[in-house]
């Protein structure tokens, strides 16, 4: 694993980007690389750090899972019954401005993707991390790999940008092998090779799809990519000797700072921390630098066959 720290004068000095310089950041962030701002180069508004900070105060008036939706303009997981109404649209103003904002500074940063993605959800973690009670699967101190269980993502891949706001604390993470590595311990063996569906198969999904039944049961929403990254996500949470004894690296997000890295191929887990925002990204994987480096590539070789 490797972490390229990059200063912010790096971007100031010389207007646009050198294409070769740009080309190797996606690189390595394609190649299981995570891209650590010590400054964040995207400042937030004073008052609306103010605000997101002040969350603490103000308890459980706002709930832990707090997500903007961009393709919707939406806020989900406050609730609605505690929280006052401004607290609700100072929230989602809050919200859509970072969410906003990291988009655009994405589009002039990793120049070579030329936004072939989909801006997904942002979300706002005002929690404690240390000593969360979860189940097993929606841990977050285990080492895991990204996969969303109701939202598919067909290939693309989880690009997701971190802000540390908590004004004195780090956010304590660790790491772990790029999934080139990581997926030999798991197939074949623990998860089957995936492969293609059968055509029966297709074709009920595609019926599912169609009659809206796939919301009811998402995995008649997943490829058969998707179905390999959910079970890997899980299987990886469930296997304590793999959390034991893989390989882990600990890093220190310190408050202030922003980082980068492709949640869906490299384990991740966080140990502390509290108050990060987050923006999510699906990326296509043909605006990859290194196309053969994105999962599905690496799982349609093990494979022999097209997965999504
Ligand atoms: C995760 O994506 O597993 C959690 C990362 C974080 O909240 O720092
Ligand atoms: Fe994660």
């Amino acid at each position: 694993m490797a972490i390229e720290t990059i200063q912010l004068d790096a971007l100031q000095n010389g207007s646009p980007q050198k294409d070769e310089q740009t080309r190797a950041w996606c690189a390595n962030l394609e190649a299981g690389g995570i891209l650590y701002f010590p400054q964040t180069p995207i400042p937030i508004p004073p008052s609306d750090l103010q605000f997101l900070l002040g969350q603490q105060q103000t308890g459980s008036r706002l709930h832990k899972n707090i997500a903007y939706k961009p393709d919707r303009d939406q806020l989900s997981g406050v609730d609605k019954k505690t929280a006052t109404p401004e607290d609700l649209e100072q929230l989602h103003a809050v919200m859509r401005r970072y969410s906003t904002s990291v988009d655009n500074f994405l589009a002039g940063f990793l120049t070579p993707y030329k936004r072939r993605w989909r801006l997904d959800y942002a979300s706002f973690r005002p929690l404690e991390e240390e000593g969360r009670d979860l189940p097993v699967r929606r841990r977050n101190d285990l080492l895991h790999t990204d996969a969303f269980p109701t939202r598919p993502t067909r290939g693309w891949r989880i690009l997701r940008f971190f802000h540390n706001i908590h004004p004195t604390r780090t956010r304590d993470w660790v790491v772990g092998d790029p999934f080139s590595k990581v997926v030999k311990v798991f197939a074949p063996g623990k998860l089957a090779t995936p492969k293609p569906d059968s055509a029966a198969t297709r074709t009920a999904k595609q019926l599912a799809q169609s009659s809206g039944l796939a919301s009811l049961v998402p995995q008649w929403k997943r490829t058969p990519y998707d179905e390999f990254m959910m079970q890997l996500h899980n299987t990886m949470k469930e296997d304590s000797a793999f959390q034991a004894s893989c390989n882990r690296e600990n890093v220190e997000f310190v408050p202030g700072s922003s980082w980068m890295v492709y949640t869906e191929t490299v384990p991740h887990a966080v140990l502390g921390g509290q108050y990060a925002l987050e923006q999510t990204f699906l990326v296509d994987p043909a605006a990859m630098v290194t196309p053969g480096s994105a999962p599905i590539a690496i799982l349609e070789k093990m494979a022999g066959a097209r997965l999504a």
